[in-house]
Order: structure tokens, then sequence, then C-alpha cells
């Protein structure tokens, strides 16, 4: 038996490795303290839950069209124009199971064998792999050292008539960063210039700080044509068991994209895509509050560890992630801990906090902690991650 030589490429995913051990480690009574979630922790609000119950009632149990039901695409056309100023049709919209199934679909249409995309470090890790899966080949582009973010100029080093899309991820996983509309400016000239599709997957626009403004970059001049916007439920309503985010975009692509969905999952769950219509169109307070609980977290644990002697943590704006640099404790210590996976080893098996390692992020010297989880936790766990540095040393 043989394996395909594109699995061959792919590697596990680390997140999802991370979480594994540290479940292993809790069945085993072990009271691990688990910042590598990537998920809300926070139930699914009451209102969606009744919209999702009724829908069984009422039969919605069936396929729906491909591309996902009308009055659903016509509900997420009122939140781009509500929330982005982008005015799409349904034509231009593909529902599908998850944010992560429309990129891949997307990547599936717009690659041809050894296209590149461009991907910023640090990347979300299921872009590298889908762009592997696409037969295409990630072109990683590095970030600036002093805030993560990648600059017009790297952006243009990278360049190539082979370069088809770059991947935009703003607010970001895993550094939480937000970039600004001069920033978004810079990435769209060259866009134009090159003739780039843009991917911006901006699943994390609902969480986000400090009044930071969220921009698509899709909303710039002459980017509508080039654009896919990539959002989704999962993390702005806590679904993400629900399975569904959308793609919006020009028809061609969409179309294309949609002839892989066809051919795979068909649509996504006819539940959840009346769930959603509900979800989006009677929103209650339950996504603020959320929102306003993940800043209080932000703001602690960001605080707790620059009070770190020696780690440095820049304030994420927006998602619930922090990277913290480490880089001064693989450096000087006696324990042999030479890399942020080595860390996160010694961190999970000694003091028993689950953490993800910048390698998996493609970037070494940090290590990422998710804030999805309670105050409590992140109290008891930010005094474990400081007495394990100490204890390195
Ligand atoms: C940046 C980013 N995009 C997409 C997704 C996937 O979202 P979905 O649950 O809608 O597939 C995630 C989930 O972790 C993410 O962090």
């Amino acid at each position: 038996m043989s394996i395909s030589e594109r699995v061959k490429k792919l590697k596990p995913s680390a997140t999802i490795a991370t979480a594994t051990k540290a479940k292993e480690m809790q069945a085993k009574g072990i009271d691990v303290i688990n910042f590598g979630v990537g998920e809300p922790d926070f139930p699914t609000p009451e209102y969606i839950k009744s919209a999702a119950k009724k829908a069984i009632d009422e039969n919605y149990t069936h396929y729906t069209a491909t591309a996902g039901m009308l009055e659903l695409r016509n509900a997420i056309c009122e939140k781009f124009k509500k929330d982005n100023n982008l005015e799409y049709k349904p034509k231009n919209i593909m529902v599908s199971s998850g944010a992560k199934n429309c990129i891949m679909n997307i990547l599936l249409a717009i690659c041809n064998y050894k296209d590149e995309v461009l991907l910023p470090i640090p990347y979300w890790v299921s872009y590298l792999s889908q762009i592997i899966m696409a037969d295409a080949i990630p072109k990683l582009v590095k970030p600036e050292k002093s805030n993560f973010k990648i600059s017009a100029k790297n952006i243009e080093k990278n360049i190539s008539p082979k370069v088809k899309a770059i991947i935009i991820n703003s607010p970001n996983n895993p550094t939480g960063i937000v970039y600004s509309r001069k920033e978004l400016e810079k990435i769209a000239k060259l866009a134009v210039r090159y003739d780039l599709i843009v991917i911006s997957d901006e699943i994390y626009e609902r969480l986000i700080y400090d009044k930071t403004e969220h921009i698509s970059i899709a909303s710039l001049p002459e980017m509508k044509n080039r654009t896919i916007v990539i959002n989704g439920v999962s993390k702005a309503y806590a679904m993400t068991g629900w399975r569904l985010g959308y793609a919006a975009g020009p028809k061609e692509i969409i179309n294309s994209a949609l002839k892989i969905q066809g051919h795979s999952t068909s649509c996504a769950n006819s539940i959840t895509q009346r769930a959603v219509i509900t979800a989006l169109l009677e929103e209650d307070d339950s996504v603020e509050k959320m929102r306003r609980e993940f800043e209080k977290r932000r703001n602690f644990l960001i605080e707790k560890l620059n009070s770190i002697s020696n780690i440095k943590c820049a304030v994420p704006k927006g998602a619930f992630y922090a990277m913290p640099d480490i880089s001064y404790y693989l450096k000087q210590n006696k324990k042999g801990v030479k890399t942020s996976v080595d860390l996160c080893d010694f961190l999970l098996e000694n003091y028993h906090i689950a953490l993800v390692a910048g390698s998996a992020f493609g970037i070494e010297g940090f290590v990422r902690f998710s804030y999805a989880n309670s105050m409590k936790n992140i109290k008891e766990g930010v005094k474990r991650f400081e007495k394990g540095l100490k204890d390195l040393l």
C-alpha cells in the first residue's frame, strides 16, 4: 500500500498534537491548564441554539443549494454591507463547512501545479498544509521583527511570475496583530501592481480590542475584484462545532470553488445554515459580552507576561492569542531546552501547562498562549509559566 506524495509532504497539526497530549495527561487525572485551545470557551448563544432546534422541527434536514441557502447568502450580503461597506450579491457568496473548508475550496479553484502562494510568517498552521494540498508552493514572507507584520518590501522580495496569490489574516492567529488601513493599502498596491489574488481571512473580525478598527482589504480601491474574503461563525458566535464559514469574491472564482464543493461536501449543514441566518440577523448582546470578557483576560495576561523578567509580549489587538518572546530562556538554560518545542514539552511535563511552540507557526523563539480559558486558569497558568521559566535557569 502506498500513500500519496501529497500527504507525505504534510505535517500533523502541532496545535492538535498539543491538545492531544494535554488531554491524555488530563485523562490520567493531571490538572493540565490548556493554553493551546483555538476556540472560544463559551457555549453557543441561546438564541442561535433555539433557531437550530426550530430548524429540525421544521424539517430543514436536507441538502441545500451547493452555495448555501439563498436566505443565508442574503443575510451574509447584509453583514458585509453593514460591517465592511462591501456590496455583494448572493452569487458572490459560497457557504462551506467552516472557513477552513472555504479556504481549501478557493485554493483548489485558483492554484495550478507549482503556483506560488505568499504566506506571511507566522502563519495559521492550516494555510501551509492547504497550499501544499492544492499542489502549490507556500512562499514564506518574513515579518518585521518589531511587530510581526509583513512590510511591502518583504512582499516585493518574494514576487515572481509564479506567485498567484497572497494570504492575509487580520486579526491574526497566532499573534493577534491587526493591520491598519495604511498597512493594508500598501499591500493592496502591490496586489494590483503584480496582479495577485488576495485571500483575506477575517474570521477574528469581531474579536478586536482597544477600539481598533477592522478593515477588510477588499473594501480598498481596486481590491474587490481580486480579493476573496473568508469569514465564518466559529469564533464570533462560539460555533466551532457547527461547521460553517463563508467566502465572498468575484463570481468566476466563487463558481469554480463551488464546483469543488459540489463534488466534495455538497453543501454546509442545513440546520447550521438556518441557525446562522438567525445568528446574523437577530444578534443579541452575547457576542459583545464574549468580546469584553476576552479583552479583560487579554489585559490581565499581557500585563502578567510582561512582568516576568526577560519576557516580552506585544499587545495583541484582536483574536484570543498572545505570542511572548521566550528567546532569552532558550539561550540561557541548563536543562538543554533549545527550541520552542523543547520549552513547551518541558512546561507541559513539569508544570502542566499546554502552550503551542512558535515553530508550529513558522517562527522560533516564541510560544502561543490562547486566552480562551477562564480567568482562574489564566491566573494559575501564568504563575506556573513564570515558575517553569525560573527553574530552567
Ligand atoms: C485564522 C483562522 N482561519 C480559519 C480558522 C478555521 O475556522 P473554521 O472553524 O470556520 O473552519 C481558524 C481556526 O482556528 C483560524 O484560526
